[in-house]
């Protein structure tokens, strides 16, 4: 299953499956403000990235005030043995425990990923359906944040070419689908 929109010069891509089989040049991990991976997505590309990918998030650690990641914040590694050629992780907000703020934390996670592509002038990255697992963001309320942000990023920058979600299947991406259709109609 596969959607695309178009943003200017850019492309919008829904797609099923694996983020971790994605060829784009970066991948986004949703993981946790402590950066030592985890389960769900951050797990699966761990796994997938193998040992050196932590081994980088330990060593960026050291960078970051107090050692962990901002709900909302951003970082970029090397991807070693995956497809992508980096992980941009983001910490997406615990939808229970941000309240009000969760839509921002949300949005923040979309806007610092696509900066640092700019930054980094990649011309793809591919994003999960993030906090809405484990973090517990309801998909119908996170759908028209994640993309809403992209678009009007793409719009104001005109880059990447390609942003891709990797949805995990068919349910989530139809949320998506809807979400992208009532967002550019
Ligand atoms: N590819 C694409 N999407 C995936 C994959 C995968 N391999 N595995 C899981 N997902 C989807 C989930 O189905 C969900 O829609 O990613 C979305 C985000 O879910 P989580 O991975 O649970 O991420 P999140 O809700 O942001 O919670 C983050 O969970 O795994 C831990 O270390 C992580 O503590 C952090 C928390």
């Amino acid at each position: 299953m596969q959607h695309s929109f178009a943003i200017g010069d850019s492309k919008l891509d829904l797609w099923v499956g694996d983020i971790t089989t994605q060829t784009t040049d970066a991948i986004v991990s949703a993981a946790n403000a402590l950066l030592l991976g985890g389960g769900g997505v951050d797990g699966a590309i761990h796994r997938a990235a193998g040992p050196e990918l932590l081994d980088a998030c330990k060593a960026l650690k050291k960078t970051l005030p107090g050692g962990v990641l901002r709900t909302g914040g951003a970082v970029i590694t090397p991807a070693f043995k995956l497809a992508a050629k980096h992980v941009i992780h983001c910490v997406g907000p615990i939808y229970d425990r941000e309240g009000p703020e969760a839509p921002e934390l949300l949005s923040s996670c979309y806007r610092e990923a696509l900066a640092i592509a700019r930054e980094r002038a990649l011309g793809s990255i591919t994003f999960p359906s993030i906090a809405t697992g484990v973090y517990g963001y309801p998909v119908d309320d996170a759908a028209p944040i994640a993309l809403g942000t992209v678009i009007d990023e793409l719009r104001a920058h005109g880059r990447p070419q390609l942003v891709r979600f990797s949805l995990f299947d068919a349910t989530i991406f139809n949320v998506y689908r809807r979400a992208g259709e009532a967002l550019l109609r």
